[in-house]
């Protein structure tokens, strides 16, 4: 668990050997590799918190590799070698590596990086953990969407967030706002659950007498975002004709009032989210509005790709509990492995309503969390599960979401396929986030 990475490129076995060794005992994560066509393809793709890189290897050098890899993705590379060519030696000082040391390695010397490693990524961890409050999750994949989060923030970007229902969008995009130093508000708008004929007023305002009932002028979320962030949820659910419009005010600028005539410049970031991960080509968003969000997008992993963050989550949510109820509950351990075999087909949300059911259910100190029908593919779990004793809200939430876990999570197939409406599926969901 939040091990740092080391990769160690050296052609000697014994040497790199010894060092896996050492670097596992301190609770690294390493990895070696014997030459530049065996570590380049693997550097090039995967992130590393300190690399050590020797000179000459079989196939060329450790020149070589540095150049091939992107350094975006190595915090620290150090070249370790026992060359005493002049050359190679200041060639290697020129790159970005932060150090050349001499063969042999001292004891000390290693012991002062690895040292300086962990201390540096645990400083991030904490930075990552405070900065992108309340979003937990320490898994490596949600590391990289908190680091994405940092590096987004404070720029002007558009931003797309993509993930299935519950993996925490809109909690992302509360976190980018914060970060983003912007002074003016964050407004939310679910453009599923806003009336198709309602949502241009809504977003861009209305002119008095613009249509019946526009009895005042009225400024829209645009205005009301001014000089902060609006998160556009659920953009796949906009009506076409309002993408093309969308699509111009965010290329201008500039929005027009519904029943108005003068262009207002607003100063507006705009998130947007939907739980279609490919945007572009489902027919809902189109394409070029796509590629004008998506300027940095960012995709939230499904819980079930999260490994120990179900059980962070899980703790923290009995935290959360005992600090409303003062009584003093932990896990009972013996449910984890049910926990990480489940497959959250509502992902963060359908956990925390597992894990408050528990605890209100257990009659001891201990909570058992029992995850709602797994999903089966087609098998004899693929039915709602009832027994005596369920309340009708519990029925009611089961069969919502194995039909949204049928459906990937599109809402609007799951209110097709159960007859209700899309905004009846929002309300749902969104009173399920309010009780919790
Ligand atoms: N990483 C997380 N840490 C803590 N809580 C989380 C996390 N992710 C989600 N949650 C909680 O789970 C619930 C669902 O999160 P959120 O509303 O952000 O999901 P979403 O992706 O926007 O879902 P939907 O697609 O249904 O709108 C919220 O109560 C949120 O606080
Ligand atoms: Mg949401």
């Amino acid at each position: 668990m939040n091990s740092p990475t080391l990769a160690i490129v050296d052609d000697d076995q014994d040497f790199s050997a010894f060092l896996m060794h050492f670097a596992e005992r301190r609770g690294f994560a390493a990895r070696r590799f014997h030459s530049v066509a065996d570590a380049t393809p693997w550097l090039a793709s995967n992130d590393t918190d300190l690399t050590m890189l020797d000179m000459a290897l079989p196939d060329g050098s450790g020149l070589d590799v540095i150049d091939r890899i992107p350094s975006s993705r190595h915090a620290q590379i150090v070249f370790v070698s026992g060359t005493d060519n002049a050359d190679d030696i200041r060639r290697a000082v020129a790159t970005h590596a932060s150090e050349f040391i001499g063969k042999p390695l001292r004891r000390d010397t290693l012991e002062r990086l690895f040292d300086q490693t962990q201390q540096r990524v645990q400083h991030r961890l904490q930075l990552l953990r405070r900065q992108c409050d309340p979003l937990i999750g320490e898994s490596a994949c949600m590391l990289r969407v908190k680091e994405d989060i940092m590096r987004v923030a404070p720029t002007r970007l558009g931003v797309l967030i993509s993930g299935e229902t519950g993996t925490g969008k809109e909690l992302v995009a509360r976190a980018i706002h914060a970060q983003s130093g912007r002074s003016g508000r964050l407004i939310s708008v679910n453009c599923g659950a806003v009336a198709p004929e309602l949502l241009a007023s809504q977003l861009f305002g209305h002119e008095r007498g613009a249509f019946t009932g526009a009895v005042q002028r009225h400024a829209g979320f645009f205005e009301q975002a001014s000089g902060g962030t609006l998160f556009l949820d659920e953009i796949g659910e906009m009506p076409q004709a309002l993408q093309v419009y969308l699509l111009r005010v965010l290329e201008t600028g500039h929005i027009v009032r519904v029943g108005g005539s003068e262009e207002i410049p607003v100063n507006v970031r705009v998130i947007a989210a939907t739980h279609q991960l490919d945007g572009a080509g489902t027919g809902y968003l189109r394409e070029d509005l796509y590629y004008r969000l998506a300027r940095y997008p960012i995709q939230l992993p499904p819980l079930r790709a999260r490994g120990a963050d179900i059980e962070r989550l899980t703790h923290a949510f009995i935290a959360e509990l005992n600090h409303e109820t003062g009584i003093d509950k932990s896990l009972d351990r013996a449910c984890l492995d049910r926990l990480l075999r489940h497959p959250w087909p509502g992902n963060v949300r359908e956990l925390h309503a597992a894990v408050e059911r528990a605890y209100i259910r257990s009659g001891s100190r201990l909570v058992d969390v029992v995850p709602l029908a797994a999903v089966g593919h087609g098998g004899d779990d693929d039915g709602v599960r009832f027994h005596v004793g369920m309340t009708f809200e519990e029925i009611e939430d089961e069969m919502l979401q194995l039909t949204l876990a049928h459906h990937r999570g599109d809402k609007t197939a799951t209110a097709r396929s159960l007859g209700v409406s899309v905004r009846t599926v929002h309300n749902h969901l969104a009173r399920r986030r309010d009780d919790g």
